[in-house]
């Protein structure tokens, strides 16, 4: 069938800051259309992780292939050209620019790519919601913030700009982290409605940090769990739930904390 290789393959990826092993010897692949979340308590290495297989930070070992093509050091650029395309956890937009042409930046940086790739596979392979920024601000729906400069538009529209961003780069692999943070309960199923949706329309494997774990689990295929830098768990979100060292590490609190602010909810309304 498909012999590609996987998009990512990280082999006991390990990166140190000093004293502090912040991703510890992680192990992990990452295939063709997949929707993949990652958990984990704060500090266990998430962003870490995102930075290293980005581009963005080098990694202290372990080694690290993206569609089977070895690479290493800072060389996020390079990381682009392969198709990894990424948001930030806090959000990065050119705020004096329009949000058209925050998305037009991002199409731009996709032209980089060596002539040959452009030539044979991209702009014909490209999805047709993928073809310019007005195509891809409807998909996100800017459509009407268009003409803003992006410091104008809201937190939450910022991340869906950033979004933008990275799609404009016509990525196979797309890394968010935490855009759903800081929204309300409808607006986090609406992203999560979106990511399933880019992920099912755009020929794209989504990698999704999310502290939300309930929304999370119920949309992603499958959940790598992360604690003090290591990898506890990578299984299905009905594995992952009943695993004990994820419900020790994570989920425990995560859940009381979920059914404690219902509780807060019922006795306020109560
Ligand atoms: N540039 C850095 N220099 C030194 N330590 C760092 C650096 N970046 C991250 N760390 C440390 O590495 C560990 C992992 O941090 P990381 O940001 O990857 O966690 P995270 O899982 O994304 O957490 P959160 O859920 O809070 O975003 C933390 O202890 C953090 O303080
Ligand atoms: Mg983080």
């Amino acid at each position: 069938m498909n012999n590609a290789p996987p998009l990512l393959e990280a082999s006991a990826l390990t990166v140190r800051f000093g004293g502090l092993v912040a991703v510890d010897a992680v192990d992990a692949v990452i295939r063709e259309g997949e929707l993949v979340g990652i958990i984990g308590p704060n500090g266990a290495g998430k962003t870490t992780f995102f930075n290293a297989i980005s581009g963005v930070q080098t990694p202290s070992s372990g080694t690290l292939r993206v569609r089977g093509r070895r690479l290493g050091g800072r060389s996020a650029h390079r990381f682009a050209q392969l198709g990894v395309a990424r948001s930030f956890q806090t959000p990065r937009v050119f705020k004096e620019f329009s949000v058209r042409e925050n998305v037009r930046f991002g199409l731009k940086f996709a032209g980089k790519r060596p002539r040959k790739w452009i030539f044979w596979g991209d702009e014909r392979g490209v999805p047709w919601a993928l073809r310019d920024a007005d195509s891809i601000l409807a998909l996100i729906g800017l459509s009407a913030q268009a003409e803003l400069p992006a410091a104008a538009i809201t937190p939450a529209q910022q991340r869906l700009l950033e979004i933008g961003m990275a799609l404009a780069t016509r990525p196979k692999l797309l890394l968010l982290d935490e855009v759903a943070a800081g929204l309300t309960e409808a607006e986090i199923e609406d992203m999560a409605r979106l990511i399933r949706r880019m992920r099912d329309e755009l020929d794209l494997a989504v990698v999704w940090i999310e502290h939300a774990v309930g929304t999370l689990l119920k949309h992603v295929e499958r959940v790598i769990v992360l604690h003090q830098g290591r990898k506890i768990a990578d299984a299905t979100p009905a594995e992952v739930v009943r695993d004990a060292g994820v419900i020790e590490a994570y989920l425990g609190d995560e859940m009381i904390d979920e059914s404690s602010s219902e509780f807060d909810r019922e006795e306020a309304t109560a």
